[in-house]
């Protein structure tokens, strides 16, 4: 049987950090709001040079080390992302130029907060059917060119950073199963009009608009019900999870969904405390952490899960 294997993680974090102190200054919130709130703490903003690509880029040098593998080993680029660095090409193509390779199938996955989830599984096909070897996937968002930072209930959610894995065939287990959900009725719960200026309607802003209290509620049921899922797709019980890698939007959802579980928080990996929802790149951010410093190890079960606009949600398990 042939599994799709993580060989190596890596993640970039943009180098400014905004604190709630600092939005503080310039929007109505304190510090306690959001940490109340959210359990958010601080956030990494992007500069200019710091684009998808770009971060995309450094974290992917970073995986590519931990696998011991070289950019020419790579079969095909993935990458996830709403924050593209241009309309065209995608940012698949321009992390593969930047990483000195050629020829070989790169495109762009838009799955909002549950991208790597969704590359995840879509590497993992063409993996298990023997047409490619070796696939790097790469969920990278720059929220932050997106929000409306007047806004306090949307601007204190977000940060921008990186995450990537390197996956690679092999006859050991890695990924047991995926299981992906959307629901485009709820498009107006969590959306971004268009970028295309002859397209938005000139009333909207081109930041991201977000019925808060509809995305938590749906948040919340449709994660519980898709980590059921596929452990019982797997005949597992909550007790053969050592790490849950949820999407890092909210600590309260985050908490909802362990508590489901029966799983204490020991068990949880979370980053929203420092980097608050990154989007595409919460899950790869969060355990590329736990993976460098030594809390997952070879061997371990790890269930991955995330949610995002349309809505779009999406599960993982898998050995590492
Ligand atoms: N600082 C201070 N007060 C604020 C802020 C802020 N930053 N934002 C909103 N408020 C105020 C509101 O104006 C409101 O005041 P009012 O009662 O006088 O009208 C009050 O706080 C309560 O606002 P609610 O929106 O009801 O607060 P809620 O408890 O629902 O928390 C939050 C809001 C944190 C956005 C929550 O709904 C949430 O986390 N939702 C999920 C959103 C999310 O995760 N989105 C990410 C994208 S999707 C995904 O990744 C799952």
């Amino acid at each position: 049987m042939v599994y799709s294997r993580i060989l190596g993680t890596g993640s970039y974090l943009p180098k400014r950090v905004v604190t709630n102190d600092e939005l503080a200054q310039t929007v109505d919130t304190n510090d306690e709001w959001i940490v109340t709130r959210t359990g958010i703490r601080s956030r990494h903003i992007s500069d200019a040079e710091e684009t998808s690509s770009y971060m995309g880029y450094h974290a992917s040098l970073r995986a590519l080390e931990a696998a011991q593998l070289k950019a020419e080993d790579l079969d095909m680029i993935i990458v996830a992302t709403t924050t593209p660095d241009k309309g065209l090409p995608n940012t698949a193509c321009l992390l593969q130029d930047r990483l000195g390779v050629t020829y070989i199938p790169a495109f762009d996955i838009t799955a909002a907060c549950a991208g790597f989830v969704y590359a995840l599984s879509v590497a993992d096909q063409y993996i298990r059917t023997g047409m490619i070897k070796t696939i790097l996937i790469v969920g990278v968002d720059v929220l932050s060119a997106v929000t409306n930072w007047a806004d306090r209930s949307t601007c204190v959610l977000f940060g921008d950073g990186a995450g990537a894995a390197i996956l690679q065939a092999s006859d050991k287990p890695g990924i047991l199963s995926t299981v992906l959900r959307a629901d485009g009725r709820q498009k107006d719960s969590l959306y971004i009009p268009s970028l295309l200026p002859g397209q938005r309607k000139a009333e909207e802003l081109p930041y991201i608009h977000m019925n808060g209290r509809e995305v938590f509620k749906f948040a919340v049921r449709a994660l519980e019900k898709i980590v059921e899922e596929i452990l019982a797709d797997n005949g597992l019980s909550q007790d053969a999870i050592d790490w849950l890698i949820p999407h890092q939007a909210n600590l309260r959802i985050i908490t909802a969904i362990a508590e489901k579980l029966n799983l204490s928080m020991d068990k949880v990996v979370t980053s929203v405390e420092k980097y608050a929802n990154t989007s595409a790149a919460s899950v790869p951010i969060a355990m590329d952490e736990a993976i460098r410093d030594g809390r997952i190890k070879r061997g371990q079960t790890l269930l991955l899960e995330a949610i995002g606009g349309g809505f779009m949600w999406g599960a993982a398990l898998l050995v590492y």
